[in-house]
């Protein structure tokens, strides 16, 4: 009889860097103050990244914890997915960079890019990597660097991104273990990607002098479109996992979505009446910190005592491109 094999999340840890951004700090820089971004956002501070630090640099110190929490060591890892918008540099993968940091064997290493979606799509092509028997442990990793790309000029951005890291450690288990990933929903929807974007510094429009006058290396985003495409695209893909596992709403002990912004994150509780206290939030402290955001804020979840071994999540996010995605899984 051939063995089936399920993917646990053996470990798990976090980093966020030392250097904090507050509302206040951003009055001195744009036209804003804290109660706005308190009652628009919810967040009151971010952490930035430090001069000389980039995106493996956190995501080492998130790796490390995760492997410290799963009692396991770097030569223990098959493969690490890197899941990222802003890597080190263009080439080659920040995973490599992490890879060797690390101390790991040669063992595979890659970079996905699936913005803010990013984790859900890691553990995704993890889970389905571990359950064919390809490897048995995999770190993934959602780290970012955003604060490299925004302009402190732009009111409408600067004010919502943070700089962060997160990093599971995915584990072969067998079919009876009951705390397993159980179900995953991923999509992108191309043509809305001029709604959230980083348009230069790539082959499409390398960087110029010109360019960079024009600013055109920062993201971008349309905000008001963002936000209800972010509501519709977690809420369908939420009924989706829950539908597939027929899981109902009620069952689920801890929602854990992608912390981009409170309103967001009530709308789509909301659409479900799912309690808010059940809802684990981050978004208060770290902004948002793209495919850094679920495993951060399962952190705080963790550490704030809420979240327990055995219990039932429903994670979900959407980011530029857009993508969406939903994962249930018993912790
Ligand atoms: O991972 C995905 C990443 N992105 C997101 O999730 C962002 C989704 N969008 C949002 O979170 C919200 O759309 C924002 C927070 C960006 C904006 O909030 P909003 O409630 O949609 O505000 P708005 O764009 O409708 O603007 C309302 C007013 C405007 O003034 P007028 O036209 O009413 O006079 C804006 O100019 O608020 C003004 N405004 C600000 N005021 C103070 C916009 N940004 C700011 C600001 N401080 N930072």
């Amino acid at each position: 009889m051939t063995e089936r094999y399920r993917t646990r999340i053996a470990g798990t840890g976090s980093y966020l860097p030392e250097k904090i951004l507050s509302n206040h700090d951003l009055e001195k820089l744009v036209e804003t103050n804290h109660d706005w971004i308190v009652e628009r956002t919810g967040i009151h501070r971010r952490h930035i990244v430090a001069e000389g630090q980039a995106t493996s640099d956190l995501a080492l110190h998130a790796a490390q914890s995760a492997l410290a929490d799963a009692k396991m060591t770097p030569q223990d890892l098959d493969c690490i997915l890197f899941c990222t918008v802003t890597p080190d540099q263009p080439m080659p993968a920040s995973a490599c960079f992490l890879q060797t940091k690390l101390g790991c064997r040669n063992i595979m290493a890659v970079d996905l890019n699936a913005a803010c979606t990013g984790f859900l799509y890691g553990l995704t092509i993890a889970d389905q990597m571990i359950r064919t028997g390809f490897y048995k442990n995999i770190l993934v990793v959602g780290a970012e660097c955003i604060s490299r790309y925004i302009n402190y000029k732009d009111r409408e951005t600067c004010i919502l991104f943070g700089d962060a890291a997160g990093a599971w450690i995915c584990s072969r288990t067998s079919e009876s273990d009951p705390n397993v990933i159980m179900t995953s929903h991923l999509h992108a929807e191309g043509s809305l990607a001029d709604l959230l974007q980083m348009e230069a510094g790539a082959a499409r429009k390398p960087l110029t002098q010109e360019v960079l006058d024009r600013g055109e290396q920062f993201m971008k985003m349309k905000g008001r479109e963002i936000f209800k495409n972010a509501v519709r695209t977690m809420a369908t893909t939420c009924k989706e996992a829950l539908s597939a596992t027929n899981t109902p709403m009620g069952q689920i002990d801890w929602m854990i979505p992608h912390q981009a912004n409170l309103r967001i994150i009530e709308a789509v509780a909301d659409q479900f009446d799912f309690p808010k206290d059940k809802v684990i939030l981050s978004v208060h402290e770290t902004g948002n910190t793209s495919a850094a955001s679920i495993p951060c804020a399962f952190e705080m979840g963790k550490s704030e005592n809420k979240i327990k071994r055995g219990q039932l999540l429903l994670l979900t996010a959407f980011g530029a491109g857009l993508t969406s995605g939903s994962m249930i899984l018993r912790y």
